[in-house]
């Protein structure tokens, strides 16, 4: 059941117009994505966490318990999970961990909202069941900014072009590039748009999306500089 993200041909869509602001004048539209790219949230991870389903709270008998029990390597952090066989890694990540930076979108390998990093790789999270990843190291949107607060040299380039619409695919997006500029680190316009056609933009907000993912591997490649 394991998808590592696709190529799929990118959209060749019009591009929408960008709708309407109605974040309030205290709070900057530059303030309020940077928020949303550090953790991929625009909300409360609450609601999500108590909005599990009764299987994923693990209402079933004790028995089996240990076989469910693991350790996983999430951001560099051990963390303690009980997880059904069946149960897919973003599940887990946003229900049982509340790393709910990973979007779930279509939960069947089609959009890539829910690409995370596996031993640097991308995947598709909804695609990945959570057992499979014992002894790997798993990293979500949550783990890009540095302990400081810092951002990703590829979250700095959302910041800078100010590349999204509403930014539901963007934690998708940023994972996928990361992953492909370990092994293209200076690529062509057109070998990224190819290198992430696994993930999709609902608003069809690809050209803004791929002049932000460039501006962050021009970031990442002068940060390597110093
Ligand atoms: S939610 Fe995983 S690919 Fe769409
Ligand atoms: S910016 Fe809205 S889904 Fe991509």
């Amino acid at each position: 059941m394991t998808e590592k993200a696709s190529s799929k041909p990118i959209r060749d869509l019009p591009q929408q117009e960008a709708p309407q602001e109605d974040v309030p004048k205290a709070v900057s539209r530059r303030n309020f994505i940077k928020g949303v790219i550090t953790s991929g949230v625009a909300v409360s991870s609450a609601s999500y966490l108590f909005r599990a389903s009764p299987l994923l709270h693990g209402q079933q008998s004790a028995a089996g318990v240990g076989e469910r029990l693991l350790t996983l390597n999430v951001n560099g952090q051990q963390r303690r999970v009980d997880a059904m066989k069946q149960e897919t890694l973003a599940s887990t990540l946003r229900y049982k961990l509340g790393l709910t930076g990973t979007k779930l979108g279509c939960d069947r390998a089609e959009c890539g909202s829910c690409t995370v990093l596996i031993d640097d790789i991308p995947y598709y999270a909804c695609s990945v069941l959570t057992h499979t990843v014992r002894g790997r190291k798993v990293v979500t949107i949550e783990g890009l900014a540095k302990a400081d607060g810092s951002l990703h040299p590829v979250q700095q380039g959302v910041i800078d072009e100010q590349g999204f619409q509403c930014a539901f695919c963007m934690p998708g997006f940023i994972m996928a590039t990361v992953g492909y500029l370990k092994t293209n680190p200076s690529p062509t316009r057109q070998e990224l748009a190819q290198g992430i056609s696994g993930n999709l933009c609902r608003c069809q907000d690809y050209d803004k999306i791929l002049t932000a993912m460039m501006r962050g591997a021009e970031n990442l490649r002068e940060a390597k500089l110093g």
